[in-house]
């Protein structure tokens, strides 16, 4: 049973983000885009803006002691260097919210969606995004910093970069050249395609110079609370033959490791958020999630123990599964924490697990019918109903360990 059990003091939750729950924003890139019809409305999504705390009363239901949430840019800052005051009062009671309750924040201050107005002049494009970031960034901590400890920039740098600049799923829906892979698109030339590669890596350059420099501009202010990233990590495995070798070393250098490498020295923590495996030129398992990715939950051993050479504090910052009737949840859930905990005892300084999500969401491309919430939301009545697998979570969070082996 010792075995079995986490760190003392491991802390557990579930993740959200602002404008995946929240609902009114207006202001931001996807909404523009969803009035352009080029991607679901968003609308007045959980509606969790006025019903945070029935929503983390059910966290602490369900033990939650953690919790990550993201602020909402285009809400703090909706005229380029004004701030909302009102804004960040709200974000406030959301944070003591939490703390009455017992759980600890986890703040993120970007997560994916921009403030239209930085948006429409460039976004990250832009060569002076750093200075505008890091102000943003500084602005928000400062006002923050007494109620949470754990601030993380932003969320996954590369795929905003890769699904806006590389896959054009998301705004600014551009699509480059991708050397193994012929993509045709009726209104983008092949010059286009490689004007775009050339400004996804301006754009993930300008990402890692933002995160440099908000760390740089909160560490003149304050020494006390721990900031970070979140970074996605795709697992690639080995595989064979020299075309899948040398895709998964690019894969693995582009995706996981070169943002990393760029800003490691401004990180206090590292958020790691994990969803799939995959094994080029190998169908790795027929099990797939209602989002068509791979089912390897135990994979994030990988995940784990390839950050864990950073040698940060780290945290499950985000991962779960779409499972919308609940069927694979629960089994998903126990291998994923049985794994973490692998790579704890491997060596990796593991300090918490926030699955994704508490609640079901908007599903960015996919709108609202792709669900990954412990607990499930009728869109219709707003309705919250705790899944059965969020009590499978919460023995594990009661016994702060596997019980039966999982
Ligand atoms: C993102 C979330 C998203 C989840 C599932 C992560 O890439 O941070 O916003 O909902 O994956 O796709």
């Amino acid at each position: 049973m010792a075995a079995k059990v986490f760190p003392k003091g491991f802390l557990w939750g579930a993740a959200t983000s602002a404008y995946q729950v929240e609902g009114g924003i207006e202001n931001c890139d996807w909404a523009q885009a969803a009035r352009d019809g080029r991607v679901p409305v968003c609308g007045r999504a959980c509606d969790h803006y006025n019903r945070y705390e029935e929503d983390f009363d059910i966290a602490k239901k369900l033990g939650h002691n953690a919790h990550r949430l993201s602020v909402e840019w285009a809400r703090i800052e909706p005229k380029e260097g004004t701030f909302d005051e009102q804004a960040i009062e709200h974000y406030r009671k959301v944070l003591k919210a939490l703390r009455v309750r017992g759980i600890e924040p986890f703040v993120t201050l970007w997560h994916f969606t921009l403030p239209e107005w930085f948006a429409e002049s460039g976004g990250f494009e832009r060569r002076d995004a750093p200075r505008i970031f890091a102000r943003y960034a500084l602005f928000v901590v400062r006002k923050l910093e007494d109620l949470c400890s754990h601030f993380s920039t932003m969320n996954e740098p590369n795929v905003f970069a890769t699904q806006g600049w590389i896959n054009g799923e998301w705004a600014p829906f551009k699509i480059s050249a991708k050397p193994w892979k012929r993509v045709h698109t009726a209104n983008t030339t092949q010059r286009d395609k490689a004007l775009f590669g050339v400004q996804y890596l301006n754009v993930v350059e300008h990402l890692a110079k933002a995160h440099n420099a908000a760390y740089a501009a909160v560490r003149q202010s304050n020494n006390e609370v721990k900031l970070g990233i979140v970074k996605h990590i795709h697992v690639y495995l080995p595989t064979t033959g020299l075309r899948n070798i040398v895709r998964t070393k690019l894969s693995n250098y582009f995706q996981n490791k070169r943002f990393l490498r760029k800003t490691i020295h401004q990180i206090d923590e590292i958020g790691v958020n994990f969803y799939q495996a995959t094994r080029y030129g190998t169908e790795l398992t027929d099990k797939k999630t209602d989002m068509g990715w791979n089912f390897t939950p135990e994979r994030i051993y990988e995940a784990l123990m390839l950050v864990a050479d950073y040698k940060k504090p780290m945290f499950v910052s985000e991962a779960g599964v779409a499972d919308e009737d609940d069927s694979d949840r629960a089994e998903y859930i126990k291998k994923q924490a049985a794994a973490t905990l692998r790579a704890i005892q491997d060596g990796a300084d593991v300090r918490g697990h926030m699955y994704w999500s508490l609640l079901d969401n908007y599903e960015w491309a996919h709108g609202f019918d792709k669900r990954f919430g412990l607990v499930a939301v009728n869109y219709e009545t707003l309705e919250r109903t705790i899944r059965p697998s969020a009590y499978v979570y919460k023995e594990i969070i009661e016994h702060n360990g596997l019980v039966d082996g999982g």
